[in-house]
């Protein structure tokens, strides 16, 4: 499973082999859960997903190694396409054997930098340091630690002789801490950088004499003290981006910030936001300068915005990509559908995957989509289906207008050329075609083509009666 083909590269003096591994293989008990931990979703995406896009920021794919264990299909399918690599830990005996397990495949490297694929706020900048520090400490371990108000349940660090100084004794778990240790806020964050090949030599000594019965990856610390090798820590500034993701509670949590950062970063960018915390805005959404969003509105997926777009409250916009000047009126919901610029939206249109709306083209209220493409100008203002449609330009689609694409069986398509008038209350049925220029008369059922320029009408002749309402109020008078 491992791809220990790429870790054999030549070795260079001045600039080491850093590879990331990324520990994936837990359960994570506490959420509950049929689906792997790691594969929960915060931020509108895998919460693995987000730290594997952080390591790629500091080395290549191909240096980034994945160990999977519980669900590992799943979580190797999920991230496939960012182009890591994996290390099955079939059986999780904790996080030293999981490094164990990567032995044949981090073997080539001289820095070995550990993320967890449960902490998914970490940033490349503090990633870099760690490694950096540890560089410049020549430490065989670095630690990333932080100081937490409530440090209970993590490993503590225990340092060495005077206060500040950078050397670490060990790392003592929450279970086998003394009263003493327990008081000690500084935590270990589970992010380290090793010396390659000394972790290698001497990882063989863990052992699994503790409370789980697990082999620790912390114990190291103490391993290599005892070895007389350095072992040093960092402190993070941000005890915040170390959070882990347990339970369901940190996990929102974690949801949360993210998504507040999220928007901070789009208003930088330009971007006015109202009433940020009421938006749902996904880590890969872009958005273009002097557009504005307005509360409860989700952004999600790789939505990319133009500028100066307005979306109005209650917009629910997936994987779309709009042009400038876009209006989406409220309660809009839209997937997978691409936005001419300055097109009007809504309310309450829904635009389903394969929707392409051309330039200051008009889907209105009620108008429901899917695999269309309506061209520049065009308009379906009012409570309409189109479905399986080619849509010209300048074309005025009635409200009430039908395309019957589904006989039951098949799908068929209706394609309406340039500058068509269709009547209000009209229902087209698939396949069909309406030549440029033509008119449909109101309420008709258009069956078989019509060509351009020609009326077609598709409905009973009206009838009309003269007396004979006011002949049946007589005879009910006189009963
Ligand atoms: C670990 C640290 C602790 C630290 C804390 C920070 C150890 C022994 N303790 O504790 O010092 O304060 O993280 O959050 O390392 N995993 C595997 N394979 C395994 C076991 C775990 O891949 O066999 C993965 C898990 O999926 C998880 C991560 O490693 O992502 C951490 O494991 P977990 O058991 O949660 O360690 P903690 O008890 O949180
Ligand atoms: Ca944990």
């Amino acid at each position: 499973m491992a791809k220990a083909s790429n870790t054999k590269s030549k070795p260079s003096p001045q600039r080491p082999r850093i590879a990331i591994a990324i520990m994936a293989a837990g359960k994570g008990t506490r959420l509950k859960s049929k689906h792997p931990k790691v594969l929960h979703e915060i931020g509108g995406k895998p919460i693995l997903a987000h730290v594997i896009a952080t390591a790629k920021k500091v080395v290549p794919a191909h240096n980034v190694f994945v160990i999977i264990g519980h669900e590992a299909e799943r979580v190797r399918e999920a991230v496939a396409g960012t182009g890591v690599n994996f290390v099955l830990q079939a059986e999780q005996r904790g996080t030293g054997h999981a490094l164990m397990v990567a032995r044949e495949a981090l073997s080539g490297y001289d820095q070995i930098i550990v993320l967890y694929g449960d902490a998914p706020l970490i940033t490349a900048e503090t990633i870099r340091r760690v490694s950096e520090f540890h560089a410049a400490q020549k430490a065989t371990m670095t630690l990333l630690s932080a100081d937490l108000e409530n440090p209970c349940g993590y490993g503590r660090v225990i340092r060495e002789g005077a206060r500040g100084s950078v050397e670490v004794q060990a790392i003592v778990e929450e279970k086998s801490a003394n009263t003493r240790q327990k008081k000690i806020h500084e935590i270990n964050s589970g992010v380290y950088a090793f010396d390659g090949p000394a972790l290698y030599q001497n990882i063989d000594r863990l052992s699994t004499a503790n409370p789980h019965g697990e082999y620790y990856l912390t114990d190291m610390a103490a391993i290599f003290n005892r070895a007389r090798k350095k072992v040093v820590a960092i402190k993070t500034p941000d005890a915040g981006e170390v959070l882990g993701t347990n339970t369901r509670a940190e996990m929102m949590m974690l949801d949360a910030r993210l998504r507040l950062a999220k928007c901070r970063e789009l208003l930088e960018q330009g971007v006015t936001i109202f009433y940020p915390h009421t938006c749902v805005i996904d880590s890969d959404v872009e958005v273009g300068a002097d557009t504005v969003i307005e509360p409860f509105v989700q952004l999600l997926g790789k939505t990319k915005l133009g500028a100066d777009c307005r979306i109005r409250s209650y917009s629910v916009i997936g994987n779309s990509i709009l042009g400038d000047r876009v209006t989406v009126r409220p309660g809009t919901i839209m997937e997978d559908s691409r936005i001419g610029a300055g097109a009007v939206l809504g309310p309450y249109s829904h635009l389903r995957p394969g929707t392409e709306v051309g330039e200051g083209a008009h889907l209105g209220n009620f108008v429901e989509t899917k695999k269309i493409k309506l061209g520049k100008g065009s308009k379906a203002n009012h409570l309409s289906y189109l479905g399986d449609a080619e849509i010209g330009e300048g074309v005025n689609i009635g409200a009430g207008t039908i395309t019957c694409n589904y006989d039951g069986v098949n799908k068929h398509k209706t394609v309406i050329e340039d500058n068509v008038f269709i009547g209000s209350d009209s229902t087209l049925v698939a396949p069909v075609n309406i030549g440029r220029g033509a008119y449909i008369a109101a309420a008709s059922c258009i069956t078989e083509n019509v060509p351009a320029d020609a009326l077609a009408l598709g409905r009973a002749r009206q009838t009309v009666k003269e007396g004979w309402a006011r002949q049946e109020r007589e005879k009910r008078k006189e009963r």
